[in-house]
């Protein structure tokens, strides 16, 4: 079975096909990063623009690099939504005009539900397991029981992982994205300099919090002298990256706790999203996922990161269970992985 894959829900075009024995044929991705730096951040019209400059040429790359022909496809997958809605429209007008020129099923993805199963593509696990999806637009720790079928064990009350680190890297001074940057001035300074909060730490339930710790980032940079001294900036990263794998582990080791106990039989730990890269971070969720006793499992970063990939795979997955979607479907700005789950209240919650 061959799927062809788009993703263009942030700001990445992407275009992948894949085969049913996991098998990636090919895998292209265009970054917007130098689009947007300009700005400090993601404009979405900006985004939805490049996407419909780009997303023919990159799925011809995608098809060509694969070999094949749009006929030798069995379907054609898109993320269907949570994104940038512009974006969103850009991808699946572009997977509905090929699905319908080349007579193949439509399949509307859920773009998290594909962050969700990359580690079936690349660890080939079963259900059930225990995933963490840290990214720059979520936070949330998820019971994967089987496609389609999750349970929200936590998320964040107000802003996610990787847009806390990329607010504290605007606020030292450092570019965008964030996140790569204050990793790398960790590394060079001491964490135990400034004292900073865990958030939610020893608190009940899973859920998770980063709004009071880039506050008390900013406080922490408003009392240094101006202009910050590289030293600072080193230790004011180091303390915050500290921070956020503490309580990152500390929410996880909570859900590994309730995971393990309503389903036993599960025993992996994976990490997917854009912070998944952050070393800190994995070695923390390391040492909870054993101490817990769960494998700690991360797919390699260009998969944690948004890729067509993971969107052609979760297509493979909806597709062997007859999951295929209308070319009536409507591209979904929200869309929750489980629609059971309590909304979440606080500051500055966009899910
Ligand atoms: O999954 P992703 O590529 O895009 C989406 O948000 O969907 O994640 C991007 C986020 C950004 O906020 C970026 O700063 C963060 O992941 N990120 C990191 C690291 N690399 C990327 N955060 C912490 N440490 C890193 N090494
Ligand atoms: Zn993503």
């Amino acid at each position: 079975m061959l799927i062809l894959g788009i993703e263009t829900s942030c700001d990445e075009t992407a275009a992948a096909v894949v085969r049913d024995d996991r098998t990636i044929l090919s895998d292209v991705v265009l970054s917007q990063l130098e689009e947007h730096r300009p700005y400090g951040g993601i404009v979405p019209e900006i985004a939805a623009r490049a996407h419909l400059e780009h997303v023919d040429r990159l799925v011809g790359a995608a098809m060509a690099q694969a070999g094949v022909s749009f006929a030798d496809l069995d379907a054609v997958a898109c993320t269907g939504g949570p994104g940038l809605i512009g974006g969103v429209m850009v991808g699946v007008m572009t997977a509905k005009a090929i699905a319908l020129a080349a007579n193949k099923p439509f399949l509307a993805v859920n773009h998290l539900e594909g962050h969700a199963l990359t580690a079936r593509l690349t660890h080939d696990i079963p259900f059930p397991y225990l995933l963490l999806l840290a990214s720059g637009g979520h936070c949330q720790l998820l019971a994967v029981l089987g496609v389609g079928q999750y349970r929200r064990l936590g998320t964040t009350i107000d802003d996610a992982a990787g847009e806390a680190f990329d607010k504290v890297a605007k606020m030292v001074g450092l570019g965008y994205p964030g996140g790569p940057q204050v990793q790398a001035w960790a590394n060079k300074g001491d964490p135990n300099r400034f004292a900073l909060p865990r958030p939610m730490k020893g608190k009940p339930g899973c859920d998770f919090s980063f709004s009071g710790l880039k506050n008390a980032v900013r406080l922490l940079v408003e009392s240094r002298p101006a202009p910050l001294s590289e030293q600072d900036v080193a230790d004011i990263c180091a303390a915050f990256q500290t921070a956020v794998a503490e309580s990152v582990a500390d929410r996880t080791k909570r859900a590994i706790a309730l995971f393990t106990q309503n389903w036993p039989e599960g025993k992996h730990l994976v990490v997917a999203g854009g912070v998944a890269a952050n070393t800190a971070l994995r070695g923390a969720l390391e040492k909870a996922g054993a101490a817990g006793g769960l494998t700690f499992l991360a797919p390699p970063l260009n998969l944690c990161t948004d890729n067509a990939a993971m969107i052609a795979w979760a297509g493979v997955e909806r597709f062997r269970l007859g999951l295929v979607d209308g070319l009536d479907f409507a591209p979904r700005p929200r869309w929750p992985l489980d629609p059971t789950a309590p909304k979440a209240r606080g500051a500055g919650v966009k899910a």
